[in-house]
């Protein structure tokens, strides 16, 4: 049996002919940017998250550089996150013209350490991108108190974990800015790039709305150098499709987790720490081994289609060698990169096929 990692498709199901026949209608319309459509499907994402204002924007990259740029970080400024997170957490920063200040994970929620946070403020830090990595909501109350005792803007790096609640509240809704990115393979897909900023500060979004916009304040009017980076009106209509099938998707996502969790229980595996008052969305399901080549090597051999995420920590990467960041430094980054193993994991997942990944992982421990 051949276990897919993803099936984009799946996200158009049932109901989808009128989805279909409203494209149409939009493309003989002929009105293309920054649409009404667009702005139906910002007022309902807002409403989802329990959030002010959403900015559509081309990419979660874009949210994030924009989200830094509007609210004045910059060259100069210094912006801390987490070393074990995808490369365009870092890079985002680095294009915002700030520089990155990185810290360690927390080795059991794998998420941002956020003792270290607090050592790592300088003067010039300006702001702090928690990511809510696979899914996992982190918790921001202690990071809110150093940030408002240290005046720093929180933008929540959320492109893995639309929908994820801690304490009843959605994540892109706890922080200063909340960026998303609906990338085909994330929880809440577009058919393409697409991203998305929430914020409940008014002039922050105003700013936002400008600099997503070529810094156009209105017809000719241009108060900054913006990013040209507008949510497309096609893949707004299609993300307003599918929103209300979100916490569907989520709620299957996390049956397939705990069927993994259970089905693997007693194996000299290790998982993402998992807390009751929070609803993890798991984009990402991951296992933890220091065998991980070896039952990765198994898991392909077989038909799973596991992979590593991600295999070379943010200090380790080329692109960021001249910050003179040292193997090392981010000792659980490191483990993390060496021990992880994501499985399979899809709404659309079939028990035989969890049933598959499970036996296969089990017969590579002799259990
Ligand atoms: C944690 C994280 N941040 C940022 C991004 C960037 O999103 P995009 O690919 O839409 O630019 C992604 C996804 O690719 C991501 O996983």
């Amino acid at each position: 049996m051949d276990v897919h990692r993803y099936n984009y498709a799946h996200q158009f199901g049932e109901g989808v002919e009128c989805l279909m026949a409203e494209l149409q209608r939009m493309l003989v319309d002929g009105r293309y940017v920054l649409t009404e459509d667009v702005r139906r499907f910002e007022r309902e994402f807002a409403a989802y998250l329990g959030v002010g204002c959403v900015q559509g924007v081309n990419t979660g990259t874009d949210a994030l550089t924009i989200a830094l740029a509007a609210l004045g970080i910059g060259r100069g400024d210094r912006v801390i996150t987490q070393a074990n997170t995808f490369n365009a957490t870092v890079a985002a920063i680095r294009l915002s013209g700030a520089t990155p200040d990185l810290v360690d994970a927390d080795d059991r929620t794998y998420l941002i350490d956020e003792p270290q946070v607090a050592a790592a403020v300088g003067p010039d830090t300006r702001a702090v991108v928690p990511v809510h990595l696979y899914g996992k909501p982190t918790p921001l109350a202690a990071l809110r108190a150093l940030a408002d005792r240290a005046g720093l803007a929180i933008v929540e790096d959320a492109a893995q974990a639309h929908g994820a609640r801690i304490d009843g509240r959605r994540v892109g809704s706890l922080g200063t800015a909340g960026c998303f990115s609906f990338h085909p393979s994330k929880n809440l897909a577009a058919a393409g790039d697409a991203g998305a900023i929430a914020t409940g500060d008014r002039a922050l979004a105003g700013r936002i709305a400008e600099r997503r916009n070529l810094g156009q304040r209105a017809q000719n009017e241009h108060v900054v150098a913006g990013a040209n980076s507008k949510l497309d009106a096609l893949q707004a209509r299609i993300l307003s499709w599918k929103l209300p099938r979100l916490d569907a998707w989520n709620a299957q996502r996390r049956r397939v987790a705990r069927l993994y969790h259970d089905g693997l229980a007693g194996l000299p595996l290790s998982f993402q720490a998992w807390a009751p008052h929070e609803a993890h969305v798991f984009h990402l399901f991951t296992v933890r081994t220091d065998r991980r080549d070896a039952l990765l090597a198994h898991l392909r051999a077989a038909g799973v289609d596991a992979v590593v995420r991600y295999p070379t920590p943010i200090h380790l990467q080329p692109a960021f060698a001249d910050l003179g960041w040292r193997r090392g430094q981010f000792p659980v980054a490191e483990r993390l990169a060496h021990e992880l193993l994501c499985l399979p994991i899809r709404p659309d997942l079939a028990l035989p096929e969890i049933e598959f990944v499970v036996d296969t992982v089990r017969a590579f421990f002799g259990a």
